[in-house]
């Protein structure tokens, strides 16, 4: 098992997964692991929608697709097996970090749990949509809470993932 500064070095984002399910007792650790990320004066707001259910996830695709303007068939979760979404409380100031530093830390888990993760973008404008809120609230996500962003987790397919970019410099400055 890989140390914290290994899987954080290790990460990656995956695009392509093998067509194999995700153990839920490792997607309940990839969860814990973001319910345990800090979050503004320690409120704990942002939550966690884990869905599993193929169909749910195709429909949440062609809605992510639509809204990111991608051509059709493009699939922007890449056929990941689960997609955690993650939504802040809109009357909590620090919303968007939390959910943010819930999605980080996720993914750092899923790396030490020898998964593939991908941040998914436009959550937001999914948790917007009639249709979408409508969905939430049937699973009881109370109302006044935005998307942040997703989570897509599975089985990486080893030689499709990106080698990683060479870290820029001048991001580091010093006050000594
Ligand atoms: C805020 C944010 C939004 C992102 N949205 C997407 C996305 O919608 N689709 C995607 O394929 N990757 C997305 N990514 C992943 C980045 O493209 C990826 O982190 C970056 O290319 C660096 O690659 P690495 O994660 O493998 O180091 C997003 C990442 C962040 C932090």
């Amino acid at each position: 098992m890989e140390n914290a500064l290994e899987a954080i070095h290790n990460r990656r984002s995956v695009r392509a997964y093998e067509d194999k399910a995700v153990p839920k007792d490792l997607i309940d650790k990839v969860i814990d692991a973001g319910l345990w990320a800090p979050s503004g004066m320690g409120r704990q707001s942002a939550i966690v929608v884990a869905v599993t259910d193929k169909e749910k996830i195709s429909w949440l695709s062609e809605l992510n697709r639509k809204i990111g303007g991608w051509k059709e068939g493009f699939d922007p979760f890449y056929g990941a097996p689960v997609v955690l979404m993650v939504l802040g409380k809109k009357d909590m100031p620090t919303y968007v970090c939390d959910g943010s530093l819930m999605i980080g830390t996720m993914g750092i888990a899923a790396e030490e749990l020898g998964l593939g993760s991908c941040w998914i973008h436009r959550a937001k404008e999914e948790s917007e949509m009639p249709e979408v809120q409508e969905w939430l609230s049937s699973l009881g996500v109370p109302e006044g809470y935005e998307g942040v962003g997703h989570l897509i987790l599975g089985y990486p397919v080893k030689d499709k993932v990106a080698a990683p970019q060479p870290r820029k410099d001048g991001r580091v400055f010093w006050a000594e």
